[in-house]
C-alpha cells in the first residue's frame, strides 16, 4: 500500500455573489389573454396569486439564449471575464435535451476556457441548490468563479386550458457569478438549509413521462405539468417559514439583521404568509416580482433580486434571506449579501 498523502484542496476561503443578471422574455401575457382559454377572471388571478401579467418566451427565446443573456449581464456586473469562469451550473427542468447539458453549451458559447459544466434538476429550489454548490466549490478551491443560472420555459410544459396552472407559470432566466470574498469576514453566502420530501412527488409533476407523451393514440404532444395547488400552497406557506428560520439560524443572524427577503416567486400569498410567520420587520424589503413576471421556477429568485436592485428596493451589500421550494418536493434557503 502506498503511504503517499493525497494533496488536500487549497486553503479554505469565503465565497460571495459578485454579480447578478436576468433576462425577461419580451412578450407580456395579460390575465385577459389567459382567461380566453380558462374559466377564470382577472380578479381571481390577482387576488389568489398576485399575478397581473407574466412573460412567455417566443420561439427564438430559448433556454440557451435566455441563459446566455442573463449570464453575460451577471459577468459584466461582476467584472469577471468568461475565461475566469471555472464552472457553469444550470438549474432547469425545461431544457429540451436530456443530453448534452445546457450548461456545456452555455460554457462554450460564453467563451469560458473549457469550464466544468452540468445541469441541476431541483425545480423551483434550483437556484438555491446551484448557489450552494457554487459556494462550496469556491470555498474549498475547486473553482475560482462559478456562473449559476436558473432558467425556465415553463410555458412549453403548461396546458393553457388547465385553470389550475395556466395563469401561474412563466419564462425567464437569472444568473449569478460566485467568487471568492476578499476577506473571510466578507463571507457573502451563508450555509444552505436544504432537503426533499419525496412522499409528495405527485403534488407538482410532469403528468406523463416523455415516452407516453410522444407515443400515444392522439399523437405526440409535450407533457404538461400538473399541480395540486392548494396542497403545495399549504406546505409552502407553513413548512417553508421554518426552513427560512433555520437558514437564518445557520448564518447566525436574525430577522432584525435582514434588509431584504427574496422567497421563490410562487404566489404573493405564500410570500405574505412566510413574512408573517418569520415576523419580518416592516422595513425589510420583500420581493414581489411575481406581479409582472409570473412564476418562473428556478429563475425567479435571481430575477427578483435584479429587479430590486434596479428599483432601489435593495442595495449592494444588503443582507438578504433567499428560499426556493417546489416539485419533489424540494427546498433550499440561505442568507446572502446582495452583490
Ligand atoms: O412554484 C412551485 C410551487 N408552486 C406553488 O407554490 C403554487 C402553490 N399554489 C398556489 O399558488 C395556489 O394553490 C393557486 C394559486 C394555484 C390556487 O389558489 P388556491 O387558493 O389554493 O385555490 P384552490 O385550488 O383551493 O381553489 C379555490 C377555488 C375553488 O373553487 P371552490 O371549490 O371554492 O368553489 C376552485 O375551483 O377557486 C377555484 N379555482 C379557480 N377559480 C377561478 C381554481 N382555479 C381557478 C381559476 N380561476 N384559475
Amino acid at each position: 500500500m502506498s503511504g503517499v498523502t493525497i494533496q488536500a484542496e487549497r486553503q479554505p476561503r469565503s465565497s460571495r455573489i459578485l454579480g447578478i443578471g436576468g433576462y425577461r422574455p419580451s412578450r407580456v401575457v395579460t390575465n385577459a389573454e389567459i382567461i380566453e382559454k380558462i374559466d377564470s377572471s382577472d380578479e381571481w388571478i390577482r387576488t389568489r396569486s398576485g399575478i397581473e401579467s407574466r412573460r412567455w418566451a417566443s420561439d427564438d427565446e430559448t433556454v440557451i439564449s435566455m441563459s446566455l443573456a442573463a449570464a453575460r449581464k451577471a459577468l459584466a456586473d461582476a467584472g469577471v471575464q468568461p475565461e475566469q469562469v471555472d464552472c457553469v451550473i444550470v438549474s432547469t427542468v425545461t431544457h429540451l435535451y436530456q443530453t448534452p447539458s445546457a450548461a456545456a453549451q452555455i460554457a462554450y458559447e460564453l467563451g469560458t476556457n473549457k469550464a466544468a459544466a452540468f445541469d441541476v434538476s431541483a425545480a423551483c429550489a434550483g437556484f438555491c441548490y446551484g448557489l450552494s454548490l457554487a459556494s462550496d466549490m469556491v470555498r474549498v478551491g475547486t473553482a475560482g468563479h462559478v456562473v449559476v443560472i436558473g432558467v425556465e420555459r415553463l410555458s412549453d410544459l403548461t396546458d393553457k386550458t388547465d385553470r389550475s396552472t395556466a395563469f401561474l407559470f412563466a419564462d425567464g432566466a437569472g444568473a449569478a457569478v460566485v467568487g471568492p470574498a476578499t476577506r473571510p469576514a466578507e463571507a457573502g453566502i451563508g450555509p444552505v438549509v436544504w432537503g426533499s420530501d419525496g412522499q409528495h412527488l405527485d403534488h407538482i409533476r410532469q403528468k406523463e413521462h416523455w415516452r407516453d407523451a410522444l407515443f400515444n393514440e392522439t399523437g405526440p404532444a409535450m407533457p404538461h405539468l400538473v399541480m395540486q395547488g392548494n396542497a403545495v400552497f399549504r406546505w409552502a406557506s407553513y413548512e417553508m417559514a421554518k426552513v427560512a428560520q433555520e437558514a437564518l439560524d445557520a448564518a447566525g443572524v436574525t430577522v432584525d439583521d435582514l434588509d431584504v427577503f427574496v422567497p421563490h416567486q410562487a404566489n404573493m400569498r405564500i410570500t405574505d404568509a412566510m413574512s408573517r410567520q418569520l415576523k419580518l420587520p416592516e422595513r425589510v424589503a420583500v420581493a414581489r416580482d411575481i406581479a409582472t413576471q409570473g412564476n418562473t421556477s428556478a429563475a425567479s429568485i435571481p430575477l427578483a433580486i435584479e429587479r430590486m436592485l434596479e428599483t432601489g428596493e435593495a442595495q449592494s451589500g444588503d443582507l438578504a434571506l433567499i428560499i426556493g421550494f417546489g416539485a419533489g418536493l424540494v427546498y433550499a434557503g440561505q442568507v446572502i449579501r446582495i452583490p
